[in-house]
């Protein structure tokens, strides 16, 4: 089939390599040149594992292109997927400008029968919205479906090509059928429903899931007072099939491109139509004191953090990708760097860029390099390299022997055996 992908950021550039890949002609489009004529120069504008392989291999085979004209694009494809971001606009609403300009631009250059198949994450009822912006432009016949995408960051490639279930929200027997054919190769449940239930079941799903963490974190601070584990407490309540063992453990709070904006949207769509959230409302707050916490059990250890030098292993938002969006590890270099700490960061694949989060910090080479003469050193992002640490060879890079381990990845035993404090989430 031919299928064009509007947005070519984690979403459409995954979304689009792995249909190729099953075989479809796939045309990419993004607004961005610079990151069209990256991916035309092989060179991939995010880190996600196994996904340029995948693009390199479906390029070469001519069936994965970009562009940035939707002429070239849209003309033809059966299948038009809107990948474009939909980010918090300040009153925690959704903004809806990328998608109300891709669906201008889709209605303006459709040239015969296309299923136009949302995949942003979007407000209930946007798909009218974007039928009604295309008709505006286009006589065209067409179909708006909403196809939520699950997909994690760090698990891309994996997740498009295995989901759990393809949600396909169109009241229309004929979309239903070209949506079928475009994830025929996939196999795992289609679940047809209308529009508005599919874009809710995107939000609530993210919802309960944020709401999961939020939970698991205020159970693991209670474990610090009461002298329990969190992770024998999360082992016991997961074995359970009604709780399930995903997403039940604790760290430094939940964050990165999605579960902060939708969780805000879903808590603004309440709050527009008179319906309080009190569930989710909490586990949004408890989501701020997991990031503050950390740093205030740092102040415990070390009193005044002012001149302190402290080495912070992780910037992205979890491991395996190198994006920092809300990510926790930020906040927790903020509140560091707020308090006068002299903070150096370490991250095999991310970057603190001051125009984003506006302050800078230096970036070590190496985890040794950040560690090198601090007092302390604080695991905030999960990547495997911290869990293979080098403890020996931490303690003699240190001056101090504090390890505040947001993320527990590791070794009680073996970080005291080595000489150092060690505190960890959830464990008296
Ligand atoms: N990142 C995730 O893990 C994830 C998972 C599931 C759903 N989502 C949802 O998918 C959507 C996209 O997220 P993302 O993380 O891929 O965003 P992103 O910011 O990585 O990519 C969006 C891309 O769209 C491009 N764009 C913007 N306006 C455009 C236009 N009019 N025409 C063509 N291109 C345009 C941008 O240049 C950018 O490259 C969001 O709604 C997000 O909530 C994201």
């Amino acid at each position: 089939m031919k299928v064009a992908i509007i947005g070519t950021g984690y979403v459409g550039l995954v979304s689009g390599a792995c249909l190729a890949d099953l075989g479809h002609e796939v045309v990419c489009i993004d607004t961005d040149a610079e990151k069209i004529s990256k991916l035309e120069n092989g060179v991939m504008p995010i880190y996600e594992p196994g996904l340029e392989e995948l693009v390199k291999r479906n390029y070469q085979a001519g069936r994965l292109k970009f562009t940035t004209s939707f002429s070239v694009g849209v003309p033809g494809a059966e299948v038009i997927s809107i990948a474009v971001g939909t980010p918090s606009a300040p009153d925690g609403s959704v903004d809806m400008s990328y998608v109300d300009a891709a669906a201008r631009m889709i209605g303006e250059h459709l040239s015969g029968y296309a299923v136009i198949a949302d995949k942003s994450t979007v407000p209930v009822g946007t798909s009218e919205r974007v039928a009604e912006l295309m008709r505006q432009v286009t006589d065209t016949d067409f179909d708006v479906v909403s196809n939520p995408e699950f997909l994690r960051e760090g698990h891309a490639v994996f997740d498009f090509l295995k989901p759990a279930r393809i949600v396909i929200g169109t009241g229309s027997e004929r979309a239903a059928d070209v949506m079928r054919r475009l994830y025929a190769h996939i196999d795992c449940p289609k679940i047809v429903m209308d529009e508005r239930s599919a874009e809710l079941t995107k939000y609530a799903s993210n919802a309960f899931l944020a709401t999961k963490i939020s939970f698991i974190n205020e159970v693991a601070h209670l474990c610090e007072a009461v002298g329990a584990d969190v992770d024998a407490v999360a082992t016991g309540m997961g074995s359970d099939p009604r709780i399930g063992k995903e997403f039940l453990k604790a760290g430094p709070g939940w964050g990165g491109s999605c579960f902060p904006k939708d969780v805000k949207a879903f808590l603004k769509l309440g709050e527009e139509k008179g319906h309080p959230m009190p569930v989710v409302n909490a586990a949004l707050a408890m989501n701020k004191l997991a990031r503050s916490r950390v740093v205030s059990r740092l102040e415990t250890e070390l009193g005044d953090l002012r001149g302190k030098k402290i080495g912070i292993f992780g910037v992205a938002f979890k491991g395996n990708t190198d994006d920092t969006r809300e990510s926790p590890a930020i906040d927790i270099i903020r509140h560091c760097v707020e308090r006068g700490a002299d903070v150096t960061v370490y991250d095999p694949e991310a970057r603190v860029v001051l125009s984003s989060h506006g302050f800078d910090v230096p970036h070590a080479a190496s985890i040794f390099e950040a560690a090198e003469g601090a007092l302390a050193i604080v695991i905030a992002t999960e990547w495997e390299e911290f869990r293979t640490l080098d403890l020996e060879r931490l303690k003699q890079s240190m001056a101090g022997n504090l390890i505040m381990d947001a993320r527990n990845l590791l070794d009680q035993a073996a970080a005291e055996g080595c000489g150092f404090r060690y505190l960890r989430i959830g464990r008296g």
